[in-house]
């Protein structure tokens, strides 16, 4: 008997264990981040209060309305500007650890230039921080999120050499006016999309993106090198950069798709991740722009070369990996395009990617549902740079009508969840947190408010702008809530 009881005992254990397995697998571990995300020009509304200058979305959704779908702007927006404590609130409610959110230039620093600092701005932007702080939500800072003082542009903003050093006096402004309440800031979002889409690059000379991009690259060194040297000691923040990127998959698993995928990482998201943790440009960006840049009889690449020092300031300049991601795309390689006038970045990749037919549209183009793909994205970046602590700064999905029976939303993210949290078990990757784009409606650039990503739908055509929570709000709060997946 004493042997059946044995039995019995190792019987109960492994199937207690075996069901404790099947729990941890769908529970993130204590201390992972779970947040949301916003950006000032999208939410903040105010455009012209309190000594705010004019940035350049103003300018354009002013100057001309017909390159916004709706023709719409920002100058209400969420209304942010007023009501930050409802939606620290909503952020509260939601139990969310960290909020991501940006600060606009234009609202420190109104000339553009620290000569005069705009203290209503200073005080909005310490309100905000005094608020989530007395909630106990983390605030994860932006330093600029697209919305560049018109006076820069007037001066060609990124394209400007000069803009390293306005940039990088911004930044030491911030950390100085801010740092005692920000442990985690990010220098520039999304790169790459401001470069390709800010900037002209079809105009006469082609690469441009290249110039933006090296600006900003080296604007972010010097910032990082900046905090490091003046801030770290006082302050003991962490700092990094917002890049972005679809997963890429190869379209078959030829040796051609393979070394495709490759390449197209290397240009989409090596761009700026590999000087930022490596020290320089990718090898494969610099071979074939050197090589094409030759064949068009230039002397130099179109690919500008960082100095040594430049390289020493890039090297390591972010004490995480910030990740944007919201789809997946399948690559396949093509002939090399032959050399053509103007030319482009695409050309310069060589290969090319796409979405099947068959996947599950969003509302917006290019952002089909595969959530699958994060699981070799985090893996390629895993395997790339180090094995750095990743933080999903940006994923969701939108729809163009606010519903608040948002099951695609609610599903999007719960499949997000559970193919970061089988990366960080089974592949071991260090994914420390997770930042759903955004915690209500706001205005989507380009696209103005037709489209919709909000955990928290808001009422554009009410002056309250009331916020009221999705379906999805109610799952992601159960998410902060419980760490584990399933309602
Ligand atoms: C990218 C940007 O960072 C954010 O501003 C935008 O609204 C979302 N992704 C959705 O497109």
């Amino acid at each position: 008997s004493i042997l059946k009881f044995a039995v019995l005992m190792v019987f109960i254990a492994s199937y207690s264990f075996a069901d404790d397995y099947v729990l941890n697998r769908k529970r993130f571990p204590p201390n992972f981040l779970f947040g949301a995300a916003t950006s000032a020009y999208q939410v903040e509304g105010a455009w012209n209060e309190d000594g705010k200058s004019v940035s350049t979305w103003d300018n354009t959704t002013h100057a001309d309305p017909d390159s916004i779908a709706d023709g719409s702007n920002g100058d209400v927006a969420c209304d942010s500007y007023h009501k930050y404590k409802e939606d620290v609130a909503i952020l509260k409610e939601t139990g969310v650890n960290h909020y991501r959110f940006s600060l606009a230039w234009t609202r420190i620093l109104p000339t553009g230039f620290p000569d005069q600092i705009n203290q209503a701005g200073v005080t909005y932007y310490k309100n905000l921080l005094r608020e989530l702080r007395a909630n106990g939500i983390e605030p994860f800072v932006t330093i600029y999120h697209w919305d560049m003082p018109l006076t820069l542009q007037e001066r060609n903003g990124l394209l400007n050499e000069s803009f390293i050093d306005w940039f990088a006096d911004y930044a030491a402004v911030c950390f100085d006016l801010f740092g005692d309440d920000v442990k985690i800031w990010t220098t520039f979002n999304e790169p790459k999309g401001t470069c390709l889409f800010v900037v002209p690059n079809n105009k006469t000379e082609g690469s441009l993106e290249y110039i933006c991009a090296h600006n900003v690259l080296r604007a972010h060194a010097k910032a990082y090198r900046i905090y490091e040297k003046r801030f770290k000691a006082t302050q003991d923040g962490r700092v990094g950069i917002v890049l972005d990127s679809y997963s890429f998959v190869p379209g078959s698993d030829s040796a051609e798709n393979i070394t495709a995928t490759e390449t197209t990482y290397q240009f989409e998201l090596g761009w700026f991740a590999n000087p930022v943790f490596n020290g320089d440009y990718p090898e494969i960006m610099k071979s074939r722009i050197g090589a094409r840049s030759r064949a068009e009889g230039r002397k130099s690449s179109r690919l500008p070369e960082f100095t040594e020092a430049e390289k020493v300031a890039l090297n390591g300049s972010a004490d995480f990996f910030a990740l944007n991601t919201y789809s997946t795309s399948l690559v396949v390689a093509i002939e090399d395009p032959p050399i053509s006038y103007p030319p482009s970045r695409d050309q310069d990749m060589g290969v090319t990617n796409y979405q099947p037919d068959e996947w599950e549209n969003s509302t917006m183009n290019g952002m089909k549902v595969a959530p699958w793909g994060i699981r070799p994205l985090l893996n390629w970046i895993n395997d790339h740079y180090n094995q750095p602590d990743i933080i999903i700064t940006e994923n969701g999905t939108p729809d163009n009508t606010g519903t608040l029976q948002d099951v695609k939303r609610v599903s999007l993210i719960q499949s997000y969840l559970s193919y970061i949290r089988d990366t960080m078990e089974q592949d071991g990757v260090n994914v420390i947190g997770y930042t759903v784009w955004s915690i209500m409606d706001n205005f989507e650039w380009t696209q103005g408010y037709s489209q919709k990503f909000g955990l928290y739908n808001v009422d554009f055509s009410s002056p309250n702008r009331t916020r009221t929570p999705k379906l999805s709000a109610q799952y992601y709060k159960n998410v902060c809530q419980t760490r584990c997946l399933i309602v």
